[in-house]
């Protein structure tokens, strides 16, 4: 971690109707590490998310990236900034290959004016075989190699949690938004998503800001954790240390209790 603060989210509020889906949050980004939201449902994680991504405006409050407010950015221009997002349900194309998917994921970083398109010039080319190389590299990286030509349609669900992971990081982002990473997935794919996740702190140095359900897995990966409970933060520090916090114990099972069995079953379980 180099201490200098990424994304900084000041007072934000924001209210749907009569729901204060999130009251008055702050919290800073560290770049390189991974800061983990933690909270019941409903608490407010995913919309912090879309308040970050634009989907939302604040009520109050406002989001600082990289020292800029997003107030003035909008939707469709936050990935341009730098800032890459996986979803809680799947978002990918699913009658497209792995590698279409992929080349999709790279779309911001070709930005040439359509003349310059068809004219296919050289500056168009190289964009092409950069673009090629950072999806291939992805692809290497996130072993998927195997995959890369399968319709995402015919995908096990857990390879498909990796593919939009690896779409995501095509973009080559400063942040990634990560929404219940481990969700669906069986311990062992769970296991393999915990190293994805270090790796892409360690070795590509991107800075991670995840939601995440699995106890287990935030304390593996996360080097900071917040929690919220009905909008509200609740408490900030180590994973260990908010795993202690009465307010967090009392917030998941409203007594003492082993938060790691809080494990949410995959999603086939869950719809059996
Ligand atoms: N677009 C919306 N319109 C109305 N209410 C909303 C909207 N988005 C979120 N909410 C409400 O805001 C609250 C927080 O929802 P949110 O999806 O952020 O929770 P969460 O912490 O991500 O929960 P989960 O763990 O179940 O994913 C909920 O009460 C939800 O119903
Ligand atoms: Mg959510």
């Amino acid at each position: 971690m180099s201490g200098e603060t990424l994304l900084c989210a000041r007072n934000l509020s924001v209210q749907f109707g009569g729901v204060k889906a999130v009251s008055d949050v702050s919290f800073d980004v560290q770049r390189g590490e991974v800061f983990t939201l933690i909270g019941p449902n409903g608490a407010g994680k995913t919309t912090v998310f879309n308040l970050i991504s634009r989907i939302y405006t604040p009520t109050a409050g406002e989001i600082l990236f990289e020292g800029r407010a997003l107030s003035g950015v909008a939707p469709h221009q936050v990935a341009a900034l730098g800032i890459a997002r996986t979803f809680q349900n799947i978002e990918l194309f699913e009658h497209a290959t792995v590698l279409q998917n992929l080349l999709i994921g790279r779309h911001r970083h070709l930005d040439h004016p359509l003349w310059k398109e068809l004219l296919f010039t050289p500056s168009v080319r190289a964009s092409e075989r950069a673009t090629r190389e950072k999806v291939e590299q992805v692809i290497d990286f996130l072993d998927l190699q195997h995959y890369r030509d399968t319709m995402v349609a015919g995908l096990a669900y857990g390879v498909r949690k990796v593919v939009e992971l690896a779409r995501a990081l095509c973009t080559e982002p400063k942040l990634l938004l990560l929404d219940e990473p481990s969700s669906g997935l069986n311990v062992e794919e769970t296991g393999d998503m915990a190293f994805w996740i270090q790796d892409i702190r360690d070795d590509l140095g991107i800075t991670v800001l995840m939601v995440e359900h699995d106890m287990s897995l935030v304390s593996r990966v996360s080097d900071r954790v917040l929690a919220m409970s009905q909008g509200q933060v609740l408490a900030l520090g180590t994973p260990a240390e908010v795993q202690a916090h009465p307010g967090v114990i009392e917030a998941y099972l409203g007594s003492a209790g082993d938060l790691s069995s809080l494990r949410r079953k995959p999603a086939i379980e869950e719809a059996a």
